[in-house]
C-alpha cells in the first residue's frame, strides 16, 4: 500500500513547485525588461531579476534547512501566465499600452507568488520550521514589494499616458454626455463610445 502524503510532503512539494517558478522566471523577466520602454519599468524588472535570483539562492537554502534535495518540479501554473505575457509582447501596441500590458503581465506573476510563498510560510510555521518560515517571509516581503511598485509605475503614469494615446484622436467636439459631478468616475468609459 502506497504511504499516505502528509502537510510535510505537500510543503516539499510546493517548494519544488515555487523553485521551478523562479527558474522560469529568470528567463521571463529579462524578456519583459527588454519589451519595456519606460525606463523606470525596465528597471523595475531588472532589479527583481536580481531578486530573483536571490529568492532561488534563499529557496536553496530552505530546502538545506529541511534536510532536503534542492530540486525543481515543473510549474505549469507560472508557465501559463508566462505564455500569456509571451502572447502580449506579440501584439500591435502603442509604447505605453504595451508598458501597461507588460505591467498586467508581471502582476500576475506577482500575484501568483504571493499565493504560494503565502502558502508556503503559513504550512512552515505549522509544521515548526522556524528557520524555513522566516527565509520564506522574506520573499514574502520582496514579492509584495515588487508587486506595490508595479502599481505604483502603472497608477503614476503609465496606465494615463497610455489612454492618452487611446483618446488622442477622439473628436473634441464630441459632446460630454455624463453629469460633470459624474465625469471624473464614469469620464473614461463615456469617452470610449
Ligand atoms: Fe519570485
Amino acid at each position: 500500500m502506497p504511504e499516505t502524503g502528509t502537510l510535510h510532503d505537500a510543503f516539499i512539494d510546493e517548494l519544488r513547485d515555487t523553485y521551478d517558478a523562479e527558474k522560469q522566471l529568470t528567463k521571463a523577466l529579462p524578456k519583459l525588461a527588454k519589451a519595456a520602454t519606460s525606463p523606470k519599468l525596465r528597471a523595475a524588472f531588472e532589479t527583481h531579476l536580481q531578486e530573483t535570483l536571490g529568492q532561488i539562492a534563499r529557496l536553496e537554502r530552505v530546502f538545506e534547512s529541511l534536510d532536503e534535495k534542492v530540486r525543481g518540479k515543473h510549474c505549469d501554473g507560472i508557465a501559463g501566465i508566462i505564455e500569456e505575457g509571451k502572447s502580449i509582447m506579440e501584439e500591435d501596441f502603442d509604447e505605453s499600452t504595451m508598458d501597461a500590458c507588460l505591467i498586467a503581465a508581471g502582476q500576475r506573476a506577482e500575484h501568483y507568488e504571493m499565493a504560494a510563498y503565502g502558502t508556503l510560510v503559513a504550512w512552515a510555521q505549522a509544521t515548526g520550521h522556524t528557520e524555513a518560515a522566516k527565509l520564506l517571509q522574506q520573499t514574502l516581503d520582496e514579492e509584495k514589494a515588487a508587486d506595490k511598485k508595479l502599481s505604483g509605475l502603472a497608477e503614476g503614469g503609465i496606465n494615463q499616458g497610455a489612454a492618452d494615446a487611446a483618446y488622442a484622436d477622439a473628436d473634441e467636439d464630441e459632446p460630454v454626455v455624463v453629469a460633470a459631478s459624474s465625469a471624473r468616475k464614469t469620464g473614461s468609459r463615456a469617452g470610449r463610445r
